[in-house]
């Protein structure tokens, strides 16, 4: 498939204005299109077509069962997809548009296939200008997971789009290197008390401003049991090709550890001198700083295959304060949950 290459950074020029025209009527006549958001790319379908949906699911290599968001450009048109709650509006309020996705009881316009067979549906309102202006173009809602091949770190910058989706889908949007890097916090409101799923930028603690009793599922910090309330946790994540394993100790007896693994690749903090000088060292951010930590980890998890050669990474362990949570989470799905304390 020839996929078109379209470029938008604040949509102000009339050529702009056209690149995001000729997106929003792929979108409507049942194409596929990738375009940055305020958290990381989306690769987009009509969220009203289920034709869109499965095409979605083809491009990716994403199995049906792992339901889509539904992205839309204001948070009252919920009400159209879902069976909304007071505490949709609550969360609304204080934290839309932006990086967070809300789980609802389903109305019939959207279809199963979107859900993945589920009686609910996810729904996001972005924040970024590009996302905002492609479906209010659109006239539909937008249905669109991370713009990456399955089981692969999600796109932070636009080269990871073209790597991923090249040729698989219709067209692409570049807009720079999203903001935050890492995917929407997820809160469901289906469940008996609201339940954080998956964690983001917004933190549990802001959460629990407006939503007191807000319960944080087992799959946030660990490997999850039982039936899934989100079925992408059941998937293997955010994985680069080489293996990585995250490292949990002081930093004296992670520098003695690294310095045994001279092919391998080493994931470390800014400042960390002694980690930064040994080969295949990247830094991904400040250590008391999880907003840094999440707008380079996938991208630096990529930047290791690009190497060719390097088939273990060895990575520095977050903290899980506030927006650490949501790089934890992240990283120990890449390690597929292999941890060595030292
Ligand atoms: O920031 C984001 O949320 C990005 C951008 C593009 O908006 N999108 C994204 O989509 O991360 P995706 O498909 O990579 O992750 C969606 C997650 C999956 O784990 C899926 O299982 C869960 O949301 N999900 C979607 N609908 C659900 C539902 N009805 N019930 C439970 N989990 C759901
Ligand atoms: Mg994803």
């Amino acid at each position: 498939m020839e996929t078109v290459i379209l470029r938008v950074t604040d949509g102000s020029s009339d050529e702009e204005q056209r690149a995001l025209q000729k997106a929003a009527d792929c979108i409507r006549g049942g194409g596929l299109v990738a375009f940055p958001t305020e958290t990381v790319y989306g690769l987009g379908g009509n969220a009203l077509d289920a034709e869109a949906a499965k095409k979605i699911y083809a491009a990716k290599g994403r199995p049906s069962d792992n339901p889509l968001i539904v992205h839309l450009a204001t948070p009252d048109e919920a009400e159209k997809y879902a069976f909304t709650t007071a505490e949709y509006y609550r969360l609304a309020e204080r934290f839309m548009p932006g990086p967070l996705t809300v789980i609802m009881k389903r109305r019939e316009m959207i279809p199963l296939t979107v859900t993945g067979g589920l009686d609910t549906v996810a729904l996001r309102v972005p924040s970024h200008r590009t996302a905002h202006a492609l479906i209010r173009a659109s006239g539909v809602p937008i249905a669109a997971p991370s713009a990456n091949i399955s089981g692969r770190p999600s796109p932070t910058g636009f080269p990871h789009v073209v790597q991923d989706l090249y040729g698989r889908i219709d067209a692409m949007i570049g807009g720079g290197e999203t903001e935050i890097g890492v995917e929407s916090t997820i809160v469901s409101l289906v469940t008996e008390k609201p339940c954080l799923l998956r964690p983001g930028r917004i933190t549990p603690e802001q959460l629990r401003e407006v939503l007191p009793d807000l319960t944080v599922s087992s799959a946030v910090m660990g490997r999850y049991e039982g039936a899934p309330l989100s079925p992408g946790m059941r998937y293997k994540h955010y994985a680069p090709r080489a293996a990585v394993t995250v490292l949990d100790g002081d930093y004296a007896a992670i520098v003695r550890f690294l310095e045994t693994k001279t092919d391998a690749g080493k994931l470390c903090f800014d400042g960390d001198a002694e980690i930064a000088a040994m080969p295949h060292a990247l830094t991904y951010g400040r250590e008391g700083d999880p907003l840094s930590q999440a707008k380079q980890l996938f991208a630096r998890l990529r930047e290791f295959d690009d190497d060719g050669f390097i088939t273990d990474i060895y990575a520095r362990m977050p903290s899980t304060e506030g927006v650490g949570l949501a790089v934890f989470n992240r990283l120990v799905r890449a390690a597929g949950f292999h941890i060595i304390k030292l």
